[in-house]
């Protein structure tokens, strides 16, 4: 079955699960931030499992499920846990549920993520708006095929997190007395921390952080046409910035304890934009 058919037959799902829901906007929620979706009203929870052609995601601090609802009055899909391709899934199973998003008719994806922070000045607690990214994982998730109903063979992706979009929402945190700063991603595919070398590589080549994910799921949605919003929860100093081991529990913990600001600034930002 062709990808586009595969998504036809989710969206179909989905849609019968929760008649005519159009979303405005997607939600993507990284390690330790799935508890925001305490915030979303009218909730329909969909767990992964439930859905078809839906991956699952194994790693600790990523429930898995889908939930339709409302932030404010912006009808909204969310995305509480997802896979990563160094779970073993191809790349086409990791975009799988943001090209489900923009198909159900999200014109914008809010991903999110715990990452290293390579600096200068990125600190364990601080949010970080990505306003551009390496893809340093060794795959593309477009290689094969292209289909076109989906998007073009050459995507452009000089604007793929969306720098009018950026400086609304930066807007939008200051109001809120919100710190964000901005930073460059940085893509690996894991599961391993980097090494010192590779933190200073990513360094190097412009990074400002490192994780292990979003990348994949911005550049499909943006092939389909969505404009990309980004935001890291620095969780811990990357390799050979700190001289302390790096733990997943680590991760987790940071998230946690950042949870409620940044659970804030997303309904900012999902009110204020619209
Ligand atoms: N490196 C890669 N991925 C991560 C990190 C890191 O230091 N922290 C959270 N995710």
């Amino acid at each position: 079955m062709k990808q586009s058919e595969k998504i036809k037959e989710t969206t179909d799902y989905i849609l019968r699960r929760s008649p005519g829901f159009s979303p405005a906007m997607g939600l993507i929620l990284g390690s330790g931030l799935g508890n925001f979706a305490e915030s979303i009203e009218n909730a329909t929870v969909i767990p992964y499992g439930e859905i078809p052609n839906f991956p699952q995601s194994s790693v600790s601090g990523h429930a898995g499920n889908l939930i339709l609802g409302n932030i404010g009055t912006t009808p909204v899909a969310v995305m509480q846990g997802r896979v990563h391709f160094y779970e073993g899934h191809s790349m086409e199973k990791v975009i799988f549920p943001a090209r489900t998003l923009v198909a159900l008719g999200c014109k914008t994806l809010l991903i999110t993520n715990a990452a290293g922070g390579i600096g200068p000045d990125l600190n364990p607690g601080d949010l970080v708006l990505i306003s551009d990214h390496l893809n340093l994982m060794g795959e593309s998730p477009l290689k094969g095929p292209n289909e076109e109903v989906m998007g073009p063979r050459f995507p452009d992706m000089s604007d793929i997190y969306s720098r009018d979009l950026r400086k609304r929402i930066l807007d939008i945190a200051n109001s809120m007395n919100i710190t964000l700063k901005e930073g460059i991603y940085a893509a690996m595919m894991g599961p391993s921390y980097e090494t010192p070398a590779e933190v200073n590589m990513a360094k190097i080549l412009g990074a400002n952080m490192v994780g292990m994910s979003t990348v994949p799921e911005a550049i499909a949605a943006h092939h389909m046409g969505a404009s990309i919003i980004g935001i890291s929860c620095i969780s811990n100093l990357a390799a050979g910035i700190s001289t302390e081991p790096l733990s997943h529990d680590e991760v987790k913990e940071t998230a946690a304890k950042i949870a409620g600001t940044f659970r804030n600034l997303i309904v900012g930002v999902v009110t204020g934009l619209r």
